[in-house]
């Protein structure tokens, strides 16, 4: 077993490291309100969350084999952190009402006459089922501190949010926070496979399984849930969404003792499990002959299998699926839609209060190169649209946030706006796969808010992806977010220290999308570091500008791709351009992009609401960073920022590996500043980017120099 140190010097602990707070006069402050607190209610054993993510409705589920309760897990955290980052011997008082002067109270506000004080300031009603309070207000109190809210779970996140501002430094005078969730279901999808390995996984082996088998020592897995639940996340899928044949066995009692038992730890921490199903499962593991949706003896079997995975998991969430998609099966082969495939397993879990996620990442990955006409982008739309509205209550959508495949720049999905009559929800991506593997620091939450900003003209003007995915546009019942996690077996979980701050960021934007990524980045960087001004100035600069570093030495102006094939790392910009997806840049020896107009091209910007998909439609209006996903142009086109298309290549990445370079030697200011273990790690990664960038630059930069035989203005080398 390893020492704390070493731990926290690994990045293990990530933001919960809950280091004594340095500043002798920030933690004697601190500890005047905090040495004493009290988690009122719960007691009992294995009581388990009440309604579905999402949902406005639902029935109390979940709970056994002595665990414990969340609110119990609130206390545990509660002590925790405060001994910890308080330095002093913080323990729980009894509750004895009329005596809880200058105490930290935390509980359900229902379970006990002292919350009701609290219902003169804040309508409890209006926080539903996850949100919460803090109240530190020394007026209108009795100096106490009150973290409360409707169930355990918003228990639970109140004093993981109160812990925050601890480490964060915060004020605790006078502080009235009223949080609500904005999204139902935040959940984290996971692309592992039981033969421990992780599909686009950059950061060792699974978490979760090893040789065709879970792993016995689950408590790794209780240390993810602890991660995942100080961020609000609400909901996991611990396999991957390419279901191969061992996979589809953990709906079958060889695996679902071991799957409830994973469910239970997670339950502790107000997580709810849903497993990603092969849609074949009748063939693969049913001994049947079909999967047709509308076969009755298919839609028995699914209700059958529905039946056994609820005996052993009371609350489980439900099925994500990938189905006619990447060679995966789905009802395509039966002639039938994917509201018909989806439907069939929405009926047959809803009685059990599940729900069936449902992925578009539907295209045909066999396409011919020579064929122009056809259009990768515009499959998702084609498919889904026709069959808006067609959808169970239980089914969700789950759409990625472009409609290719998670690149540095995309457009956002067509299908936020275009769908108006079925649940959604939005998909992104946390593993960089396209992104630099988690060896690149590429910090992704500007990229989400653009996302989330983004307007879809669907009802008029701020009709955001935000608000869509929500369910607030279209009054929805369920909605929310989901990511690909980038989480595995490596010590600190990530490969990159860096990278947590993408999982962390995640979780909170998920919670709240109209957070900054500044302000998301500065509260990473505080409670992994501790606080340090001259730190967090330093990693916040490396944080917010490397997104925009990464674009520019990799595939430019939205074209996407340009990478190695199978494992999309370092350049190759011909990589996929003879090949069947269907992603390709078109470079001849005049110009680049791909004509999705509907005047002359694929016709995918019609895709758009109006004024979107004149914006996109037009030369002149496109934006400059989305040019050649929507134009094919000569090199000397000029764009918006007067730089014509060759010299703006040579330009941004000539400036984006020095800009990686740069990187590395902001870090080695912070030499006295982090511990050794992270700070080698980190600059080892750091180093390997400044070199791979020089190899992007080159690549690219020579590659557009030979195709257009247009020499760079400033004469710099290209070979
Ligand atoms: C990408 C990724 C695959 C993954 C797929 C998906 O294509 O490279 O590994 O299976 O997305 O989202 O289903």
């Amino acid at each position: 077993m390893m020492n704390r140190t070493t731990l926290i010097d690994s990045g293990y602990d990530c933001w919960l490291g809950y280091k004594r707070i340095a500043d002798d006069s920030v933690r004697e402050s601190y500890l005047e309100r905090c040495s004493r607190y009290v988690v009122i209610g719960g007691e009992g054993q294995g009581e388990g969350e009440g309604k579905g993510e999402g949902e406005t409705g639902g029935e109390t589920r979940g709970g056994g084999r002595g665990e414990i309760s969340v609110l119990r897990t609130a206390s545990k955290e509660l002590c925790l952190a405060l001994t910890s980052l308080l330095g002093s011997d913080v323990r729980e008082s009894a509750v004895e009402s009329g005596s809880l002067g200058g105490t930290i109270v935390a509980g359900v506000y229902g379970s006990s006459p002292v919350f009701e004080q609290l219902a003169h300031t804040y309508d409890f009603a209006e926080l539903g089922d996850e949100g919460y309070i803090i109240h530190a207000s020394e007026e209108d109190g009795d100096g106490s501190i009150y973290l409360t809210a409707s169930s355990d779970k918003g228990v639970l996140y109140a004093v993981f949010h109160f812990i925050r501002l601890l480490q964060t430094g915060g004020t605790l005078a006078g502080q009235q926070i009223r949080e609500v969730a904005r999204n139902g279901l935040r959940m984290i999808n996971h692309w592992d496979n039981m033969d421990g390995s992780v599909e686009r996984g950059y950061a060792g082996g699974s978490i979760f399984y090893k040789d065709g088998r879970f792993i016995e020592d689950k408590s790794r897995i209780r240390d993810y849930a602890r991660l995942l639940a100080s961020a609000a996340i609400n909901a996991i899928s611990i396999n991957n969404v390419n279901v191969h044949r061992q996979e589809s066995k953990l709906i079958t009692d060889e695996f679902l003792p071991d799957v409830a038992e994973v469910a239970g730890i997670f339950r502790e921490y107000g997580i709810r499990l849903y497993l990603s199903v092969n849609y074949a499962s009748t063939i693969e593991i049913g001994g049947l002959d079909t999967a047709d949706p509308l076969d009755p003896v298919i839609a028995a079997w699914w209700k059958d299998a529905a039946a056994k995975i609820y005996r052993y998991i009371p609350d489980f969430g439900g099925f994500v699926v990938k189905a006619d998609s990447e060679f995966r099966p789905g009802p395509f082969t039966y002639g039938r839609n994917h509201a018909d495939g989806a439907n069939m397993l929405a009926d047959a879990i809803a009685p059990f209060g599940g729900a069936v996620i449902w992925r578009c990442f539907v295209y045909n990955c066999l396409q011919d190169w020579r064929d122009r006409k056809t259009d990768r982008a515009r499959a998702a739309y084609d498919h889904f649209i026709p069959l808006d509205g067609e959808f169970r209550d239980n089914v969700m959508l789950q759409i990625k946030n472009g409609p290719m495949d998670f690149q540095v720049r995309e457009p956002v999905s067509p299908l936020f706006g275009g769908l108006t009559k079925t649940n959604q929800l939005l998909e992104l991506q946390i593993a960089q796969e396209y992104t630099g593997q988690q060896r690149h620091v590429c910090y992704l939450i500007p990229q989400w808010k653009e996302v989330y900003d983004f307007d879809t003209y669907a009802c008029g003007e701020k009709s955001t992806v935000a608000e869509i995915a929500s369910g607030r546009l279209f009054g929805r019942a369920r909605g929310g977010i989901a990511a690909v996690s980038n989480v595995g077996d490596d010590l600190n979980w990530c490969g990159h220290v860096l990278a947590q701050a993408n999982w962390y960021g995640y979780a909170r934007l998920a919670w709240n999308p109209d957070l900054s990524a500044e302000q998301i980045a500065s509260e990473w960087i505080r409670m992994t570091f501790g606080l340090d001004e001259e730190l967090e100035r330093v990693v916040l600069d490396m944080l917010l500008g490397s997104y925009n570093i990464y674009e520019s030495y990799t595939a430019p102006l939205g074209v996407g791709w340009m990478v190695n094939p199978n494992h999309h790392y370092g350049p190759n910009v011909d990589g996929y351009e003879y090949s069947k997806w269907g992603t390709y840049h078109y470079a001849d020896r005049q110009g680049m992009g791909v004509d999705r107009t509907v005047l002359s091209g694929t016709g995918y910007a019609g895709q758009y609401h109006a004024p979107v998909a004149e914006r996109y439609e037009s030369l002149d209006e496109c934006l400059d960073e989305m040019l050649l996903f929507f134009h094919h142009v000569p090199y000397l086109h000029v764009l918006h920022s007067g730089k014509t298309i060759i010299q703006h290549i040579y330009d941004t990445h000539f400036s984006g590996a020095e800009q990686a370079a740069e990187l590395l030697e902001k870090w080695d200011l912070l030499a006295s500043r982090v511990d050794s273990g992270r700070f080698e790690h980190v600059r080892e990664r750091l180093a390997h980017q400044a070199e791979h960038a020089c190899e992007w630059r080159d690549m690219i930069n020579t590659y557009f120099y030979r195709k257009s035989g247009i020499a760079d203005e400033q004469g710099r080398v290209i070979y």
